[in-house]
């Protein structure tokens, strides 16, 4: 069975974008969002696909699209939710890696969210959705170091979804 992730990055206001981009530079957390992924297979939309600009090397890309002649260089073009999950049927963990669009299409399938919480506000215009208190538990946080070069306060969190058996228990 594949393990579906969402791995991502937001702000305080729940901003993951702004004009077809990332709103910040953060280079702590794009070096562990290459060690996590790496080796696995990434999703994601058609926008983030060519917001990155090129297929991301040691992971086999999956882009999402609605258009049928859709063309992505070192990807595999999907175009629905079920032929995406059977491109990565093989795989241990997939991570689904936005943008917004694909982590909604595919939120309700996910067991770990990635998340990395940065504590400032970046007036965005691609928003995460909010996660449903009663389905996702915080497993663990680990600090970022706040430096010259990752100029904000930011923190690696990582969320489980709470499964019905344990709902049972408590
Ligand atoms: N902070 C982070 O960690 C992070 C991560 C990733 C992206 N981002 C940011 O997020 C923004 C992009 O996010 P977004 O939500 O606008 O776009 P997106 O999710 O990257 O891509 C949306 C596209 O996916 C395709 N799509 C959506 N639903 C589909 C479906 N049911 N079946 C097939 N294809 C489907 C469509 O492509 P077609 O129009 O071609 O049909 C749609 O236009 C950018 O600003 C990017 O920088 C941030």
């Amino acid at each position: 069975m594949t393990r579906l992730s969402i791995i991502v990055a937001m702000g305080k206001d729940r901003t993951i974008g702004k004009n077809n981009d990332l709103p910040w530079h953060l280079p702590d957390d794009l070096k562990r969002f290459r060690k996590i992924t790496m080796g696995h297979p990434i999703i994601m939309g058609r926008k983030t696909h060519e917001s990155i600009g090129k297929a991301l090397d040691g992971r086999h890309n999956i882009v999402l699209t609605r258009d049928p002649e859709y063309r992505a260089e070192g990807c595999t073009v999907t175009h629905s939710v079920e032929e995406t999950l059977q491109a990565v049927q093989d795989a241990d963990e997939a991570f689904v890696i936005g943008g917004a669009e694909i982590i909604r299409l595919f939120l309700a399938q996910t067991d770990r969210i990635y998340l990395t919480y940065i504590d400032q506000d970046f007036a965005g215009d691609v928003f995460l959705p909010e996660l449903a208190e009663e389905e996702w538990q915080l497993v663990s946080v680990t600090p970022g170091v706040t430096d010259e070069r990752n100029p904000y306060r930011f923190e690696y969190r990582i969320y489980e979804r709470i499964r019905a058996s344990e709902d049972r228990r408590s």
